[in-house]
């Protein structure tokens, strides 16, 4: 495939983010035509960041299967779009080409139609990282059905929460998964969650551990079943389904500062458009090149860069079902000599865990077809940059740094690999028609360079959330409201005297704990369901290897067992509730909570102790109670 609106100089970049601030709907309509259309839009951009309201290429019809599969069957059809790679090491590899692929989700689409999914329908997607996960998300995208995919790591009661938000009738899922030394009973997490969901209609199982699976007749079938039957019609080909431009294509749940995770919502055009043209951007990919983005599919990261980014571009994409770790900390390196990866696409939260490891887990293993490296999910500290600079890269493939969100649905700030320069730990300068502003606590804009403030964008760019599923009023006061006629990111942010960006961290009461977003109030609703906490507050504090560390002050009064065994209950109660990802790393018991006198507990000053800046309370005046501090200070963990 040929990229022609791949940027290809600093010079093309100015000129490009130029045009595209100035006439955003040629420049869109430009990229656009690089796309298969069933027909052409009407109009490309339609936005009020009031309502919101906001609409690209409408009139528009497509399917992005068909820009993800059908266009490649012509040109490419023998050209691997999946390499799969196994947890264990010892198992053999799977390629699907693109004809293959083509030919699997068609398949997949005439199983969900059989089982009775329409366009339009919320399918919830709880599988661990195999082929089959693809397939499946891309076939419920040919149907048009929306997917919603659920990470392996939540737990029963957070699928539930999750199915009846979006009001999901089928599941698709795993008897098991494999990640690491460990085995995650999928199919059983899902009979759990499904106890109070009785409007599920249909649970298709894929094998994949052998694990033994309860499976409730007219429910639950099996996957390999039912594509037989499919083979035994005959069915090959599956037209793909129609969709409007702004139909929705995807749910993801991610956190807020509430206690309830919300259903971001991307459509069908402008999501496409996004992913495909910061993959091509950003990541400067080239035919024929092997891009390995080690994200999970349960995350956006997954979703943009392992499937529509790099499909929708005819690339080839590494799916990887392991973890860093497993069997051991050169599992990544050992991969990228095997398939001559060109591209690896991570978190720093992996990087610096292998960073621990040592360099002896690289030594010996040929890293030489590495030409670009990134890295997304949370700030990168210096130190991991130029270890992963020096000891990956070898001081010759450019690093991006790409700051973006689930909302977002891509890339918004990042260099260009090798074209617009890097800048360790910035995330550098907005990709074309991205148009950061900073504002100060009054949503005052922030002029000029060397500032900080609250990141917010201006105007859309076609990857932006459209609403949270079910509560369109929720999307508005979640982005909208804050500031007026801006999308609040909800991360601080400084500009360099050049115009870069750094992202500093979230400035609300979300934390990022290896790469995921986790909202404080969350945390503590499954806290306080636990049996004889009176109250918790729970903040954030720094983590060598997680970034972020869950910090947990509770008012305990039940009376079973020790302090650590009350520990261990507590963080069973939460790993029930949302799952293990969320459990505190540190419960300190207390008598009571710093407070307000009119009730409001102080975090700042719970952040700071659990940061080890005691001597920087800052104002302590309006404290209720200041020897409840006292106490708190005494006992941190
Ligand atoms: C939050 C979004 C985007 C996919 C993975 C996480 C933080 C993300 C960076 C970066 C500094 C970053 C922000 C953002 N973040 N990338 N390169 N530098 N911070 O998606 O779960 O929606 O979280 O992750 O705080 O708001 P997410």
């Amino acid at each position: 495939m040929h990229y022609p609106y791949q940027i290809k100089s600093l010079s093309d970049y100015k000129i490009q983010y130029k045009k595209s601030v100035e006439e955003p709907e040629q420049f869109w309509a430009e990229v656009a035509t690089n796309f298969t259309w069933k027909k052409h839009w009407d109009k490309v951009l339609t936005w009020d960041f009031k309502t919101p309201n906001i609409k690209w290429f409408e009139g528009a019809k497509l399917n992005i299967t068909e820009n993800c599969l059908d266009r490649h069957l012509i040109t490419q059809p023998d050209v691997p779009a999946i390499i799969w790679e196994s947890n264990d090491p010892e198992e053999h590899h799977r390629i699907l080409t693109y004809k293959e692929l083509h030919f699997k989700v068609c398949q997949f689409a005439h199983v969900l139609k059989n089982n009775g999914v329409k366009k339009g329908d919320r399918v919830c997607i709880y599988m661990g990282m195999i082929p089959e996960l693809s397939i499946a998300l891309l076939a419920c995208a040919r149907i048009g059905a929306i997917h919603s995919v659920v990470f392996g790591g939540f737990s029963a009661q957070a699928i539930a929460d999750r199915l009846q938000d979006a009001n999901a009738e089928f599941v698709i899922t795993c008897d098991g998964a494999y990640r690491g030394a460990k085995e995650i009973p999928l199919k059983s997490v899902i009979d759990d969650a499904l106890i109070g969901c009785k409007f599920v209609k249909r649970v298709i199982v894929c094998t994949r551990t052998r694990t033994p699976v309860s499976m409730i007749k007219g429910r639950d079938v099996w996957w390999e079943d039912e594509i037989k039957k499919v083979e035994t019609q005959g069915n090959h080909d599956f037209p793909a389904v129609e969709m409007d431009a702004e139909d929705q294509l995807f749910i993801l749940y991610t956190s807020g500062s509430t206690g309830k995770p919300k259903g971001v919502v991307h459509t069908c055009a402008g999501y496409m458009v996004w992913a495909n043209y910061t993959f091509v951007n950003v990541f400067q990919y080239q035919q024929g090149q092997i891009h390995f983005c080690t994200a999970d599919i349960g995350w956006i990261t997954g979703h943009s860069y392992i499937l529509y980014g790099p499909l929708s571009a005819g690339a080839t994409s590494l799916m990887f079902e392991g973890v860093p770790t497993w069997p051991d900390a050169g599992r990544f390196w050992e991969i990228i000599e095997k398939y001559k990866v060109d591209i690896l696409y991570t978190a720093p939260t992996a990087i610096r865990s292998l960073m621990g490891f040592g360099e002896g887990y690289i030594a010996g293993k040929d890293l030489s077809s590495i030409k670009v490296l990134g890295t997304v999910g949370e700030p990168i500290n210096e130190e991991a940059w130029h270890w992963y600079d020096r000891n990956i890269g070898k001081e010759k493939a450019p690093i991006v740094d790409t700051w973006w969100q689930t909302e977002t649905g891509g890339i918004l700030i990042s260099n260009l690999a090798g074209v617009t320069p890097a800048k360790p730990s910035y995330a550098t300068l907005p990709l074309p028609g991205v148009q950061p502003v900073l504002v100060d606590e009054n949503g005052k804009e922030i002029l000029g360079n060397g500032v900080s403030g609250n990141l917010c964008m201006k105007a859309p760019w076609p990857g932006i959330l459209r609403t949270t599923y079910g509560d369109h009023e929720r999307c508005r006061i979640n982005y909208f409201a804050t500031y007026e006629n801006l999308y609040f990111t909800g991360d601080g942010c400084l500009r360099d005297e050049d115009g870069n960006y750094r992202i500093t961290g979230r400035v609300d009461d979300v934390l990022n704990v290896s790469g995921h977003r986790i909202g404080t109030a969350e945390i503590e609703n499954a806290i306080n369901m636990h049996q004889g906490i009176v109250e918790s507050a729970v903040v954030g504090f720094p983590h060598d290897i997680k970034g972020q560390g869950i910090y947990a002050y509770v008012i305990y009064q039940g009376t079973h067992g020790d302090a650590e065994l009350a520990r261990k209950d507590i963080n069973l109660t939460v790993s029930r509730m949302i799952g293990a990802i969320a459990k505190p790393d540190k419960i300190q018991f207390v008598t009571g909570l710093p407070k307000t006198r009119s009730g409001k507990i102080m975090r700042r000053i719970l952040r700071k102790i659990a940061e080890n800046e005691i001597g920087s309370l800052g104002d302590t005046s309006t404290l209720l109670d200041p020897a409840v501090v006292d106490e708190i200070i005494k006992g941190k963990l």
